[in-house]
């Protein structure tokens, strides 16, 4: 009989333990975490609906009952090896789980520090690291006395235990935070708990980061470093662009790890990996949050094999599995083989579209690798983008050669900024000339062609080293800064 691995909550990147499970001779057995009804459980649900599709195997599925002794008795039952916490929702009852049954893991008693965001601040400011000031917050003069207290005049207001960016406002005065107070106190907590309970803490401008570890005995080791884009919305909710694997170490990021491998420890993790955001400024790193589970965003395992030649679960595992194995990857030097990058997309506001010229733009992308975009092949309105729930896509990008992917990145970056009616429109591609008597029934077809289309004829040209007749009429592209701008985009795409 193959000895039992449990997953609590399997989503997201933690999807990927139950092959690597797998591959080791084990049995993956999933726990579904406790979420009551409403917009955490309907996506959950939503999530669990599609993950669950991908497994063609017979796999048991446990879920969690509200009164712990009865999830604990079905757990034990099992025998299980090890019990790993997989997306943000399983990450209390895994370890709990785990500690109960005297696992590998990070002890229970510190799930406060792991889990809520200001007891995350206090460890830190009690090993005497660099922290965020911050006050849980539950009225309006809570709020007002946080200004006043601190004189900070850049705040962020968000939930002590969130995720996905939901909920969180970055605001500028008194005025903005009790707006976003009044509007945050009546949203519902992203685990469906009873409470939401909101925090402040003082906003921190700088370049965003992610330090990804796994930690055995108490001992850190490095398994990845991302730097994120992110923008603030002009309603003040900070989302996601995209992000790039860090491949070198210099002494900024040295320094960064050497803080993060101390926030690890300070936040009490001991036995299991942290995903942490860490932002850094003028004074150096500081912890925005640990979430004490794998990275999430559903990174591809053979994405991460490419950039890295691991995909941070096969290493959590074998590192769970056997402390000589986390050892000697401690000693090795961080190495990534390829750079990797993540673009997610987003949209200003709610709009109505009827064709998604990013569908041929990435197939047209030498180092797409893969992930889903909102399209007008499988909806007519795509939503304004406030948090990663509510993105309209996010890909992966990965080549051989690094000079190749930075290009595809940028360019996506440059047309969703400049260019957004290339990725999505309802109306032309091409700006119909003022003079009307320049439109010829050529033109005139061309106006009325489908975005999609045109991008994807204007790619097949370029890639086929422009033989033939130009599909665009001259006309149309010269006497028009815009259209010209638009050929020479998807020119350059092609090279
Ligand atoms: N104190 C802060 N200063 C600056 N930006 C912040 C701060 N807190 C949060 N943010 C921004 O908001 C994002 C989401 O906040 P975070 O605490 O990570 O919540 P979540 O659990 O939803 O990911 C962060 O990744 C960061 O970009
Ligand atoms: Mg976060």
């Amino acid at each position: 009989m193959k000895e039992n691995i449990i997953i609590a909550e399997a989503m997201s990147t933690a999807f990927n333990y139950l092959e690597d499970i797998r591959q080791r001779g084990y049995n993956p057995v999933i726990l579904e975490a406790y979420i009551p009804e409403g917009y955490a459980r309907k996506l959950m649900d939503e999530e669990r609906r599609v993950k669950y599709r991908r497994i063609d195997y017979p796999i048991t599925i446990i879920k969690e009952n509200l009164n712990y002794e009865i999830t604990l008795q079905e757990i034990k039952a099992l025998n299980p090896r090890l019990i790993l916490p997989g997306g943000e929702e399983g990450v209390i009852i895994g370890t709990r789980l785990a500690d109960s049954l005297g696992l590998v893991g990070n002890p229970y008693s510190n799930i406060k520090a792991m889990t809520e965001k200001d007891e995350m601040q206090r460890c830190l400011k009690a090993a005497g690291l660099r922290y965020i000031r911050g006050k849980e917050v539950s009225s309006r003069e809570d709020c007002i006395s946080f200004i006043e207290e601190t004189c900070v005049e850049d705040a962020v207001i968000k939930q002590v235990h969130g995720v996905a960016s939901v909920g969180v406002h970055l605001v500028h005065g008194k005025d903005e935070l009790i707006k976003a107070f009044d509007q945050e106190s009546k949203a519902e907590n992203m685990f469906g708990e009873a409470v939401n309970r909101l925090m402040i803490q003082e906003r921190i401008f700088g370049d965003e980061y992610i330090v990804n570890t796994i930690s055995r005995d108490g001992v850190p080791a490095l398994t990845s470093i991302f730097r994120y884009f992110k923008k603030r919305t002009s309603a003040g909710a900070m989302i996601y662009q995209g992000y790039e694997t860090i491949n070198e170490l210099g002494m900024k990021e040295n320094e960064l790890v050497d803080y993060a491998f101390k926030a690890v420890q300070a936040i009490g993790i001991t036995d299991g990996p942290v995903h942490g955001e860490y932002m850094i400024d003028k004074d150096g790193p500081v912890l925005i949050e640990a979430n004490c589970r794998v990275l999430g965003g559903s990174a591809p395992s053979d994405f991460l094999d490419k950039v890295f030649g691991y995909h941070e679960t096969d290493i959590i595992l074998d590192s769970m599995l056997n402390k000589e194995f986390h050892k000697e990857f401690r000693n090795r030097p961080y190495k990534p083989i390829r750079k990797g990058y993540s673009k997610d997309f987003s949209s200003e506001t709610d709009q109505h579209i009827s064709s998604s010229g990013i569908i041929p733009i990435l197939m047209g992308m030498k180092s797409f690798h893969s992930g889903w975009v909102t399209n007008a092949g499988q909806t007519d309105t795509i939503h304004e983008t406030v948090d990663l729930e509510t993105e309209t896509g996010c890909i992966y990008l990965v080549h051989d050669d690094d000079k190749v992917t930075k290009k595809d990145f940028e360019f996506l970056m440059h047309i969703e900024e400049n260019y957004p009616k290339l990725m999505h429109s309802d109306e032309p591609l091409f700006v119909t000339p003022e003079d009307k008597s320049e439109i010829t029934p050529e033109i005139e077809a061309i106006i009325h062609s489908d975005t999609e289309t045109l991008i994807n004829t204007l790619i097949t040209y370029f890639k086929n080293g422009e033989k033939g007749k130009m599909p665009i009429p001259k006309k149309l592209i010269d006497n028009c800064p815009y259209n010209r701008e638009i050929v020479s985009l998807i020119k350059r795409l092609c090279e």
